[in-house]
């Protein structure tokens, strides 16, 4: 089936800020994942021109709006190939042929009676290009701007919205997942118990000329909204064109929350008026803030997405943005959370994971991937075929409904498994005896088959990295290696194929040495045994003591103390703790054990620590504490 994806044309009266790399490099994602389903795929997205937003904006800076339009756009349009989105069409409402489409629409309406002229006097925001109802304002102002909209009377067209309110709740209710998350559905469907007025779709000339003439009257340019929002169908080629037919049927919208109404509900009932069919899903997303406050040129605490591209590579950055953000929640932008995630999710688990199996090809098979023999393969196979198969699954599933975030997390749990397989099977166990080959042999096979999977998974994340990964596995990068029906069918990397010296997928990103004791310290015997000053519960209540179970332990390289545990705490973790000359790795798999969450992270041995293991300290050395029954991990102590 094919898919069709579109963003936002966004208004060209500031530069591109993270916001809007955030929903277009979504919607790439969205794109890449569909292509690996082999469907026909069509991304749009583009700039939104007119209004007097725009006008205001060209005046501020001396400029024409058409040379101010011309410049912003470029911006944007120059903006996605470097964050490697890759748009189908870059649309501008000032393109002769989408303006052709407003006309001929908005003249179809008119002819339906679905148009009419009418005086109207109302509260309207210049920042928002509409009449405010009372209601909808906080403390008589626009919530968005924060201004007082102006008293203003005018005589203008209006589309009668209202006639279509009742078909419009039936349609919601019998697609649950038109509007989806479900807040925002549930959103919509309670603006819509309130009865739904008419909207305005005219600007008087007198007062705006920068947009497009209503047909059936000279004098009036229509509604930068009603213009705007055409551009879904007239980027298709509306009404005649192939690319209409084929891809309007299956049209998904992602926008954030802040367009909720004119995309959940002005949107649906002009396409019905216009007798076109409504589209598939509106994909909604929150909020970045930054520090606290809503990120919009307006305040003037915009990120510059190219800056932290530079800063931190580009694969990392989209990282970043797809797996911090719960889609449909807000999120708070932050660098150091973003360091934190590429240090513990790319350098650590997927980095090393990565060197640490072409490494081993490379010591024990001279870097020439193995056949195993499928018996021992069958025997030695570690589960893996079959957590893979779950992962694609769940994979699959939440990308298909936009919970971007969890495909990632699927990724991110398949990376664990792999983790444990190697401290399962010990290949460096199997390699000292002649007699364990075959097994040798098969559990790299396994191996380098996840990292395959792997590579193809995150191909719609990180397309840079997944080649990478897809090149150092001796395979053809260029050959398309993320269809998902192939990735099912879980191939070996074939025998015999050279794979190149291994690489750092991702390096790690120093970080200034907090002062707080890391975790290995905890090990270390306590001194003696001097009862602290006292506290209040205040000060206990600021230390975050949960239940975390060990996923994975292994030994941290040059460090005799040292292992490094991945942890299920809610989510993954890694921390450090100085517990290797009293328990071995496979002593603490599976066991719970107790973890401060709160500390700040700090860096052992190269390896970031997010988090402190409790320990009894004594002489003899550490002694753990654990929960004498079993807890959900995560679980605070009370
Ligand atoms: N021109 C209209 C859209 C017309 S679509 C027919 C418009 N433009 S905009 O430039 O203001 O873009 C708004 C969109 O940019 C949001 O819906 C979202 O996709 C993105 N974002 C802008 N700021 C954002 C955040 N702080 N966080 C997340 N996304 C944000 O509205």
């Amino acid at each position: 089936m094919p898919f069709y994806i579109t963003t936002p044309i966004y208004y060209v009266n500031a530069r591109p800020h993270l916001g809007h790399a955030y929903t277009t490099i979504v919607a790439d994602v969205a794109r890449r994942f569909h292509s690996m389903r082999q469907t026909e795929v069509f991304f749009l997205t583009g700039t939104d021109e007119h209004g007097d937003k725009v006008v205001r904006a060209a005046h501020k800076e001396n400029m024409t709006p058409r040379v101010y339009v011309d410049a912003i756009s470029r911006l944007f349009r120059d903006l996605w190939p470097e964050l490697n989105v890759q748009p189908d069409r870059f649309i501008r409402t000032t393109d002769a042929d989408h303006m052709a489409v407003v006309t001929q629409v908005l003249q179809k309406i008119y002819d339906a009676g679905d148009i009419y002229f009418s005086e109207y006097e109302g509260l309207y925001c210049f920042g928002c290009e509409r009449f405010y109802g009372e209601r909808e304002l906080v403390n008589g102002k626009c919530p968005d701007h924060e201004t007082e909209p102006e008293l203003i009377r005018e005589a203008n067209y209006f589309f009668r919205m209202s006639r279509y309110q009742g078909w419009l709740i039936e349609h919601i209710q019998n697609h649950p997942d038109f509007i989806r998350p479900e807040r925002y559905r549930n959103e919509v469907l309670a603006f819509l118990r309130e009865p739904l007025g008419d909207l305005c779709i005219s600007r008087p000339k007198t007062r705006l000329n920068w947009g497009i003439t209503l047909p059936f009257d000279p004098n009036y340019v229509t509604y930068v909204w009603f213009d705007a929002l055409l551009n879904y169908v007239s980027g298709l080629g509306y009404p005649d064109g192939e690319r209409f037919r084929t891809f309007w049927p299956e049209a998904q919208h992602i926008v954030a929350k802040d367009i909720l109404k004119p995309h959940g509900i002005y949107w649906p009932t002009m396409l019905k008026a216009a007798g076109i069919p409504v589209y598939q899903h509106l994909n909604v997303h929150g909020y970045w803030n930054v520090e606290q406050s809503k990120m919009s040129k307006s305040l003037g605490n915009v990120v510059e997405p190219l800056q932290l591209k530079t800063t931190y590579g580009l694969d990392a950055f989209r990282y970043f943005l797809i797996r911090e953000m719960t889609f449909g929640l807000d999120s708070s932008f932050s660098e150091s959370a973003m360091v934190q995630r590429i240090n513990a999710d790319l350098a650590n688990d997927l980095g090393n994971l990565f060197s640490r199996v072409v490494s081993m090809t490379h010591k024990y098979f001279d870097g020439i991937a193995p056949q195993a023999d499928p018996e021992v393969g069958r025997q030695y196979s570690l589960g893996l075929g079959a957590d893979a198969q779950r992962t694609i699954a769940a994979y699959e599933r939440a990308m298909m409904a936009f919970e971007l975030q969890r495909a990632v997390a699927a990724v991110w749990e398949f990376i664990g498994q792999m983790n444990k397989a190697i401290d399962v099977s010990a290949p460096w166990e199997l390699a000292k005896k002649k007699t364990t080959r075959p097994q040798l042999e098969a559990v790299i096979c396994g191996l380098l088959k996840g990292l395959r999977l792997i590579a193809g998974l995150i191909y719609p994340i990180m397309p840079e990295t997944a080649a990478r990964m897809q090149k150092h596995l001796g395979l053809d990068p260029d050959a398309p290696f993320y269809f998902l029906e192939d990735l099912k069918k879980w191939k070996d990397i074939p025998a015999g194929t050279p794979l190149p010296k291994t690489v750092m997928l991702f390096p790690r990103i120093e970080t200034a040495a907090p002062p707080a004791a890391p975790a290995a310290d905890s090990a270390q015997p306590a001194p003696a045994p001097e009862i602290k000053p006292e506290i209040t519960l205040d000060d206990l209540r600021r230390i975050d003591l949960r239940v975390a179970t060990v996923l994975n332990a292994e030994p941290v390289p040059k460090a005799k103390k040292l292992l490094k545990l991945e942890i299920d705490l809610g989510e993954r973790r890694t921390i450090v703790a100085g517990i290797a000359e009293h328990y071995t790795p496979e002593a603490l798999i599976g066991r719970q054990v107790i973890i401060v969450a709160n500390l700040r992270p700090a860096k052992l041995m190269g390896v970031l620590s997010q988090g402190m293991l409790l320990a009894a300290g004594q002489n003899a050395g550490p002694v753990l504490i654990m929960p004498d029954q079993p807890v959900p991990p995560g679980t605070a102590l009370r």
